[in-house]
C-alpha cells in the first residue's frame, strides 16, 4: 500500500499524458495498467500499429504503381506477412518502451494489474489497495458489439484482428465506412485483397466535410475498393473458414447477401469501464455508457476525475492528450483547458484526408455567412513531384471578418499542413494572414496559402 496524491488508472494517451504532466507539477502519482504494457489502445492496436502498416502497405503500392514511371527498375517486392507483422510489432514495441522510460525519467509509479476504485480515494490493483488524494478515470474504449455478428478473430475480426493477420485475405468484407474500415480496407486493398465495404449511411466517414466525402469515396474506388452504401449489414453467418455477410438495402429493404474470406467489424467503439468499481461509487455514467463529467472533466464523486474514450467527445488519442494535460493542471491548481473548436482529425487514407473546426454544413446550420476558398493540388509543383495531385485545400472563413472557421484537407502529407490551421485558428487568424506568410517553395504548404488567397483577391497558380 502507498499513498499518492493521484492514482491514475488506464495508462493510454489520455492516462499517461495525465500521470507525466502530474509528476512535472509535483505531485506523487502512479499509474495503474491492467494489459501488460503502457500505451493502451493507440499505441498497442490503435493508431501506431495501424500506422505501421498503412506505411508497409502503401510503400508496396508505390513500388507496384510508381517505381517504373520513375525509372526505378526491378522486380517489384513480395509480401511477407510474418516478416510485417515484426516490423509492426517492433515500431510498437519501441513506443511502449519509450512510455516506461518516461515514466521513470518522471517519477511516476507504474502499477502493473487491473484497477478498481475499491472506496473513496482509494483505488485497489489487483487487490492491493493503494491511496489517493484524486483518482482519473483513463479507461478508454473497446469494440462495440454488432448484433448478429459475432467477433471470433478468426473468420470474423475486429481492428486488433485486423492488425494481426498472417496472410492477405482474399476476400475482405469491411462492415463500415468509417475510419477504422477505411484505414484498414486500403492496407489489405493495397497487398492484394478484393474489399468491399458496406456502409449504412450513403457516403464515407460521418462527419467530415461533403465535398471531402465524396472526393475520397471516389478515389477509394479508383483504387479497386468496392463500396455498398445505404446497406445495413444484419448478420454475417462464418463456417468452415467462409462467411456469408447479410445485409438490407435501405431503398427497398430488400435482403442480399456476400461471401468473404475474412469480415472486419468496424461499426465504432464504446467506453470501457468494466471492473471499475464505478457502480459501486455512485459514478454516473450516460445512456452510451460514458462517465459524465463537467467542464473541468469531474464526475459527480468528489475527488474523481474521467477523460479520453471513456468521456464524451471524439475518440481520438491527441483529445485524450488534451485532456490528460488539462486534468493534471486543474489537480495541481492551475487553469486545465481544451480548445474542443480545434482539435484535427485525420484519416490515413491515401490521398490523406484532415479537417479542423467547423463544416459547411454546420456553419449552414448555424446560419453563419462564410466563404469558401479552394486550391486543388493539381497546381502544387511539389504534389505534381510525388503522384499526389488528387485532392484540395478548402478554408471557410468568416464572410466579414476573415476569421478562419474551418479546414477541409484532402492530399499528401494532409495530417500535417492542417496544423497550420489549427495554430491559426487558436490565435484567431484570418485567412489573410495565411495567404500573406511566406510560404517555402516547393512545399505541399503551398496549396494551404493558395486555399487562403482563393478567400481573398484569389489564388495564383489555380
Ligand atoms: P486507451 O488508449 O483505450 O487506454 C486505456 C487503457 O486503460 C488501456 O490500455 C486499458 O488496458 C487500460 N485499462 C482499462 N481499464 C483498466 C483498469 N480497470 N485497470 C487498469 N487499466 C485499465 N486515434 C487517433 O487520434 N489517431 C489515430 O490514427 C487512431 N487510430 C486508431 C486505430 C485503431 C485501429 C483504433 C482502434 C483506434 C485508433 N485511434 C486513433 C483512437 C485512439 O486509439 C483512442 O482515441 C485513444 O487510444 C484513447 O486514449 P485513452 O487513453 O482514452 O484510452
Ligand atoms: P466510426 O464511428 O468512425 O464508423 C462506423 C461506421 O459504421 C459508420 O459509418 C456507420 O454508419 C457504420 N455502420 C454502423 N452500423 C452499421 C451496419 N449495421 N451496417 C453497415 N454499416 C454500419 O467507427 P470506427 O471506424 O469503428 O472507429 C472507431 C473510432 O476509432 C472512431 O471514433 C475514431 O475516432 C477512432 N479512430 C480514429 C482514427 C484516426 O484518427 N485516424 C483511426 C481509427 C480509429
Amino acid at each position: 500500500m502507498a499513498d499518492y496524491d493521484v492514482i491514475i488508472i488506464g495508462g493510454g494517451p489520455g492516462g499517461y499524458v495525465c500521470a507525466i504532466r502530474c509528476a512535472q507539477l509535483g505531485l506523487k502519482t502512479a499509474c495503474v495498467e491492467g494489459r501488460g504494457a503502457l500505451g493502451g489502445t493507440c499505441l498497442n492496436v490503435g493508431c501506431i500499429p495501424s500506422k505501421a502498416l498503412l506505411h508497409a502497405s502503401h510503400s508496396y503500392h508505390e513500388a507496384h504503381t510508381n517505381f517504373e514511371k520513375m525509372g526505378l527498375m526491378g522486380g517489384a517486392p513480395s509480401v511477407d506477412m510474418g516478416k510485417m507483422m515484426d516490423y509492426k510489432q517492433s515500431v510498437i514495441d519501441a513506443n511502449v518502451n519509450g512510455i516506461e522510460f518516461l515514466f521513470k525519467k518522471n517519477k511516476v509509479d507504474y502499477l502493473r494489474g487491473w484497477g478498481k476504485i475499491s472506496g473513496k480515494g482509494e483505488v485497489s490493483v489487483d487487490g492491493e489497495v493503494h491511496k489517493a488524494k484524486s483518482i482519473v478515470i483513463a479507461t478508454g474504449s473497446e469494440v462495440a458489439p454488432l448484433k448478429g455478428v459475432e467477433v471470433d478473430q478468426d473468420t470474423v475480426i475486429d481492428s486488433t484482428g485486423a492488425l494481426a493477420l498472417t496472410e492477405v485475405p482474399k476476400r475482405l468484407v469491411v462492415i463500415g465506412a468509417g475510419v477504422i474500415g477505411l484505414e484498414m480496407g486500403s492496407v489489405y486493398a493495397r497487398l492484394g485483397a478484393e474489399v468491399t465495404v458496406v456502409e449504412f449511411l450513403d457516403h464515407v466517414t460521418p462527419g467530415m466535410d461533403a465535398e471531402i466525402q465524396k472526393t475520397l469515396l471516389r478515389s477509394l474506388k479508383k483504387q479497386g475498393i468496392k463500396f455498398i452504401l445505404k446497406a445495413a449489414v444484419q448478420s454475417v453467418e462464418a463456417k468452415d473458414g467462409v462467411a456469408t455477410v447479410h445485409y438490407k438495402l435501405r431503398k427497398d429493404d430488400s435482403e442480399a447477401t456476400l461471401e468473404a474470406d475474412k469480415v472486419l467489424l468496424a461499426t465504432g467503439r464504446k467506453p470501457f469501464t468494466d471492473g471499475l468499481g464505478l457502480e459501486g461509487m455512485g459514478i454516473k455514467t450516460s445512456q452510451r455508457g460514458q462517465v459524465e463529467t463537467d467542464g473541468h472533466w469531474r464526475t459527480n464523486v468528489d475527488g474523481i476525475y474521467a477523460l479520453g474514450d471513456v468521456i464524451d467527445g471524439p475518440m481520438l488519442a491527441h483529445k485524450a492528450e488534451d485532456e490528460g494535460m488539462a486534468v493534471a493542471e486543474s489537480i495541481a491548481g492551475q487553469a486545465g483547458h481544451v480548445n474542443y473548436g480545434v482539435i484535427p482529425g485525420v484519416i490515413y487514407t491515401t490521398p490523406e484526408v484532415a479537417s479542423v473546426g467547423k463544416t459547411e454544413a454546420q456553419l449552414k446550420e448555424e446560419g453563419r455567412a462564410y466563404k469558401v476558398g479552394k486550391f486543388s493540388f493539381m497546381g502544387n509543383g511539389r504534389a505534381k513531384a510525388v503522384f499526389g495531385s488528387e485532392g484540395f485545400v478548402k478554408i471557410l472563413a468568416d464572410k466579414d471578418t476573415d476569421r478562419i472557421l474551418g479546414c477541409h484537407l484532402m492530399g499528401p502529407m494532409a495530417g500535417e499542413l492542417i496544423h497550420e490551421i489549427c495554430v491559426a485558428m487558436e490565435f484567431g487568424a484570418s485567412a489573410e494572414d495565411i495567404a500573406r506568410t511566406c510560404h517555402a517553395h516547393p512545399t505541399f504548404s503551398e496549396a494551404v496559402r493558395e486555399a487562403a488567397l482563393a478567400c481573398g483577391d484569389g489564388a495564383i497558380h489555380a
